[in-house]
């Protein structure tokens, strides 16, 4: 969530210096501009600065349904209409796109990974909660963790999946809003003796 161009240059040119040392590392952008609840969390202005400074530094970009519309400039209430998006995005930017479905509507949620010459579904069954607050941030971390231990994309996306789906399951049911997802569900139950989380 980098709120302004200012803050985005600076972490491109980081970024930029890193990779010029280590070309092979990969660089996932969680493009952050919309809120669950439609807040907007990037300057209009700096959307612009997002594209041109840090999409092109970008090895995959995740951008959620909001997102996608934003930067594509056209409605996405379809899986059909999410494809084209991904594809537009994939074109335009070189980056592979997750496409994220978690705003569209439907007893399913299906996420779209695009990439040169490919496209998969990735679909499950919606999980009934309004804890999934940061599904997105949390799919992004876990994809950047699997992708460095040098499996591929696809089995990296798969896995991350699976790891956002059973942290909703494990909820913590916290406050009457949209809530976290509890992370830690593969550490054992000791770490946690004194939480006043224990699931
Ligand atoms: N209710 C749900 N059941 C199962 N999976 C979900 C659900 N909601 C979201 N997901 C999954 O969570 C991941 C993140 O998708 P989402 O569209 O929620 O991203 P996001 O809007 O960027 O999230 P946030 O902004 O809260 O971090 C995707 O893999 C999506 O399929
Ligand atoms: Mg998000």
């Amino acid at each position: 969530m980098l709120g302004d161009s200012n803050t985005i240059t600076a972490i491109a040119e980081e970024i930029k210096r890193v990779i010029d040392e280590q070309p092979h590392l990969h660089v996932i952008i969680d493009p952050v501009m919309v809120a669950k609840g439609g807040t907007p969390l990037l300057q209009t202005d700096s959307i612009t600065t997002l594209q041109n400074y840090l999409f092109p530094l970008a090895s995959i970009i995740t951008p959620n349904i909001p997102e996608a519309e934003q930067l594509t400039h056209k409605t996405i209430t379809t899986i059909s209409e999410m494809d084209t998006a991904a594809r537009y995005l994939h074109e335009t930017t070189g980056a592979a796109i997750l496409l994220k479905g978690g705003h569209l509507h439907g007893d399913q949620v299906v996420d779209i990974l695009v990439n040169t010459h490919t496209l998969h579904h990735f679909t499950a069954s919606r999980i009934s909660s309004h804890h999934t607050h940061g599904t997105g941030c949390t799919l992004a971390s876990a994809l950047a963790t699997y992708l460095a231990q040098g499996i591929t994309l696809y089995d990296a996306v798969k896995q991350a999946r699976l790891y956002v789906r059973n942290a909703i399951l494990h909820a913590p049911q916290l406050g009457s809003g949209s809530g976290p997802l509890w992370h830690a569900m593969n550490s054992p139950p000791s770490l946690f003796d004194n939480s006043p989380l224990k699931t």
